[in-house]
This record gives structure tokens, sequence and C-alpha cells, in this order.
């Protein structure tokens, strides 16, 4: 306490050192977590997204999704209710970015897969208002008129495979095959589609046959989120704390 003087009289110093200070806080809070076990849960299921769902996701960000929806389910149990499980960080771990958002303008969707039919969400997303009359989002029926653009599909995972995301080589080799598989239930490489990304859904999302549309890569990620991990083996106490 006797030199406190020196730093209060030199502003450079007093700098360093409240950086110094606050750094060790900060080491002390945040590094243990990227070594404890429990910041990422072992959980059966998760797997990266097909790649019709990856394609999904991106145009989920392209077109600002996450301005309004939130995709993190948080501990209280108003959200368990009202969306069931609370989210875990292993069903994020394979995105980049994350989607957890920060505003909900609409609900959270991070479970929303399975709770519309595919013809529910064709129809929300070209006019919200013909499914949900109250309803204040927008309409986006350029997504059912847009051809998907997947020729870069593969190089797409590649780059989330240098990133952390295990996509084999298999996976990557058959990428554009994969797209086409998922939204035609009578294509001969669904079940290799299937034995590579369990639980995908299969289906002309938009009953259009005749192309593979922006908004069939939407409906395929959106029937996805939050249906990947099996709750039923999943131990809520983690690793660390039982
Ligand atoms: C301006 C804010 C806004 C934007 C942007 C927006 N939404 Fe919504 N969304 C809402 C609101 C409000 C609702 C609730 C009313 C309804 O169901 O339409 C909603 C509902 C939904 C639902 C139904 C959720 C449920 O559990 O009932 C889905 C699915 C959805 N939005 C998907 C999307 C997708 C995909 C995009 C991007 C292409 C998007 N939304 C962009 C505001 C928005």
């Amino acid at each position: 306490m006797k030199h406190h003087h020196i730093l209060e009289k030199n502003s450079i110093l007093l700098l360093l050192t409240a950086l110094i200070v606050v750094s060790i806080g900060g080491i002390v809070q945040i590094a243990p977590l990227f070594w404890i076990d429990s910041t990422i849960e072992k959980v059966k299921g998760m797997r990266p997204y097909s790649p019709l769902e990856l394609a999904g996701r991106d145009i989920y960000v392209r077109e600002g999704c996450y301005l309004c929806h939130s995709q993190m389910i948080r501990t209280l149990k108003d959200e368990v209710e009202r969306y069931g499980h609370y989210s875990l960080a292993a069903e994020s771990m394979y995105d980049h970015p994350f989607q957890w958002g920060s505003k909900r303008t609409g609900p959270d969707l991070a479970r929303v897969g399975g709770k519309y039919s595919d013809q529910w969400h064709v129809e929300h997303m070209i006019n919200p208002r013909s499914v949900v009359p109250e309803s204040i989002m927008p309409g986006y029926p350029w997504l059912a008129a847009n051809k998907l653009d997947y020729k870069n599909i593969a190089e797409n995972m590649k780059t989330l495979r240098a990133l952390g995301t295990p996509y084999t080589d298999e996976m990557i080799k058959n990428a554009r095959q994969d797209v086409e598989a998922q939204v035609d239930p009578d294509h001969d490489e669904v079940d290799a589609l299937m034995a590579r990304y369990p639980k995908a859904n299969v289906a002309n999302f938009d009953n259009n046959a005749k192309a593979v549309t922006e908004l069939d890569a939407v409906i395929a990620y959106l029937q996805m989120l939050g249906t990947l991990v099996d709750f039923a083996t999943f131990d809520q106490t983690g690793p660390n704390l039982r």
C-alpha cells in the first residue's frame, strides 16, 4: 500500500497492472472450460449436418433468421416447459458460427424439428400469415423459386472439417449425391445417405419434384433442429458431478 501512489500517478503503469490483474481473473474463470469434460457433454446421436441441412443452415444465416430467432433454450422452468429440454453445448458443437442468437422476436427454434409438417413450413415460409394470421414474420417466397446452388457443398464441408467437424472423405465425396437423395425418397442412394447421417429426414420437402430448391434445404434444416440427441441416454448430472 505504501507504494500505491506510484501507480496512481502513472497512468500507463496503472493501466498495465490493471490489465494483468483482470487477466488473472479471466484465466481462472475461462481456462478450465477448455479442459474439463463436462464443458461439452458426451451425448449420443449428435452428427454433422447432412449436406442438404448444411445448405439450409447457410440460407438461414444468409436471410438473417437469427435476428429474430434464438437457438438456445435456457435452463429456466418456463423455457423448458415451452420448448423442451434445455440446449446442450454438444448440440451446437458443429455450428460455425453458432446460432444461439441474442433476440427473440419469434420463438426459439432449437427444437422446432418435427413440430410441424413439411407442408406447414412450405406455407409458413412463403407467407407466414397463411398459417399464423397474427404473425409478424416476413415471408420468404423466393426460397421456393430459387434453385439451390450446391456446387460448392463439398468444399464447404472440407472447410468445416478444417475447423473440427468430423466429415469423412466418404461424406465429402458423396456430398452432391446426398443432397439429391435427401429430397427424393425414391433415390437409389437413400440408404447410404441414412447410414452416413442417421435420423436425416428424406422427403420432397417443398412438393416440387422438378428441382432442389432453397426451400427444400431450409425445411430439411428446420426439421432436424433439436432432434439428434438421444435424451433417453443422456445423464443430466454430467461426468464430473456424479
Ligand atoms: C422479423 C422477425 C423474424 C424473422 C427475420 C424471421 N422470423 Fe420466423 N418467426 C417470427 C415470429 C414473430 C414468429 C411467430 C409467429 C409465426 O409462427 O409466424 C416466427 C415463427 C417461426 C417459426 C415457427 C416456430 C414455432 O415454434 O411455432 C419458424 C419455423 C420460423 N419462424 C422460421 C424462420 C426462418 C427459417 C427465418 C429466416 C428465413 C425466420 N423465421 C425469420 C419472426 C421472424
